[in-house]
């Protein structure tokens, strides 16, 4: 045999060696990760669609991913399943679960369970499901969430100070739920970037508060509450490329406003905003575009005659395309009813 052929041999041997144990047990997934599945989907009621079975990695469940480096389990969907019940408390044993997101489960009910504060979230999303009751003030311990979504429940109740003021928050949708009570005065003001916030569709009342002029947001989505006051300080921002805030009580004069040349939705319609809508007003790229059932009055600007009639529809006396054209000026009517006298 030669040095090379031995050597060769040692190495197989030595690979066999290393790889053997991998192939009998070849499940990635951590035994404590199991467990502790197989409970969330007993507190589910064990649903058919959830073909979770102990003889089988978990790694390979459907909704379920592990970190590739130590095949512990870090995020969890489930989309579209007949999950029954509550969130298993059993849950906050998942110790490397950082995204959690179930959608479309309008079987699960609320509450959530305390545990899910041991989880190292950043993104949680519980959307188009049966959740009610208020949103627990102990998901302010989950101080590395950026996004947070739990649109589309039954949600009452307000939105608690602790979460609003969560530090790395940047994605924040609570949109079609029945909340009440005003949007927390320290929302989004810690300073990092914050991206979008989504309220629409709830019973939220009381003015907006100002640390959402200074939160750079790109997308602000308040339409659909009670909303009072002035919310001019929105504006004249530079990053802000959606918003809508159609359907409140809001009071402002339109007049001074100066908007972000990129906007791609500018919806101010159904509210209480009047004044003159600004000649300035430069939208080359805006997408929806709405200030109907206002008090506007004056001509709308050239800049903005593409519009259909229904975007300025219902205002104290816009004028102009799309709309019947405007009355002489002032004067000329005062001149000419002068010279009649
Ligand atoms: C959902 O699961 C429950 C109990 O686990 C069962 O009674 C119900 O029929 C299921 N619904 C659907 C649509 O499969
Ligand atoms: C959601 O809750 C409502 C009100 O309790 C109930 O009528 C409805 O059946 C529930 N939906 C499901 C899918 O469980
Ligand atoms: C936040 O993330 C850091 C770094 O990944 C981690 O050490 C810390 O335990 C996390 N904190 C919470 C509350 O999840
Ligand atoms: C709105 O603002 C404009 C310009 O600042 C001002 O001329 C006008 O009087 C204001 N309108 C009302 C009703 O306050
Ligand atoms: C503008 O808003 C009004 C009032 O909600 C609505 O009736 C109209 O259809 C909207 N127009 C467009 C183009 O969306």
């Amino acid at each position: 045999m030669s040095k090379l052929t031995t050597s060769r041999i040692i190495f197989i041997l030595l690979l066999l060696n290393s790889s053997f144990p991998l192939l009998v047990f070849s499940t990635k997934c951590h035994n404590d990760d199991k467990n502790t599945l197989l409970k969330v989907k007993a507190g589910f009621a064990n649903p058919t669609d959830l073909p979770w079975t102990s003889d089988t990695d978990c790694c390979s469940w459907l909704g379920v991913t592990c970190e590739s480096d130590t095949n512990r389990v870090n995020i969890l969907e489930f989309d579209s399943l007949n999950v029954s019940g509550p969130i298993s408390p059993a849950i906050g044993a998942l110790s490397s679960l950082s995204q959690l997101y179930i959608r479309l489960c309008p079987s699960l009910t609320g509450p959530l369970p305390r545990s899910i504060t041991k989880l190292p979230l950043t993104s949680l999303t519980i959307r188009y499901t049966n959740l009610s009751g208020h949103i627990p003030a102990f998901l302010g311990l989950l101080t590395n969430l950026t996004d947070l979504d739990l649109s589309c429940n039954r949600l009452t109740g307000r939105i608690p100070a602790p979460i609003a003021s969560l530090p790395k928050l940047n994605i924040l949708f609570l949109s079609n739920n029945k909340l009440t009570g005003t949007i927390p005065p320290s929302l989004f003001s810690a300073p990092p970037i914050r991206e979008w916030l989504d309220l629409s569709d709830n019973l939220l009342t009381g003015e907006i508060p100002p640390s959402l002029g200074d939160a750079d947001m790109l997308s602000i989505y308040l339409s659909g509450n009670r909303l009072t006051g002035d919310a001019s300080f929105l504006f004249g921002h530079k990053r802000a490329v959606e918003v809508d805030l159609s359907n409140n009580q809001l009071e402002m004069n339109m007049s001074s406003l100066s908007f972000p040349r990129f906007m791609r939705t500018l919806d101010l319609s159904r509210n209480r905003i009047y004044g003159t809508i600004p000649d300035s007003i430069d939208l080359p790229t805006v997408y929806t575009f709405n200030l109907s059932y206002n008090r506007l009055c004056g001509r709308i600007p050239a800049g903005l005659q593409y519009f259909e009639e229904s975007c300025f529809m219902h205002n104290k006396c816009l004028c102009g395309t799309p709309l019947p054209s405007c009355p002489l000026s002032p004067t000329a009517i005062h001149g000419r009813s002068y010279v009649a006298a």
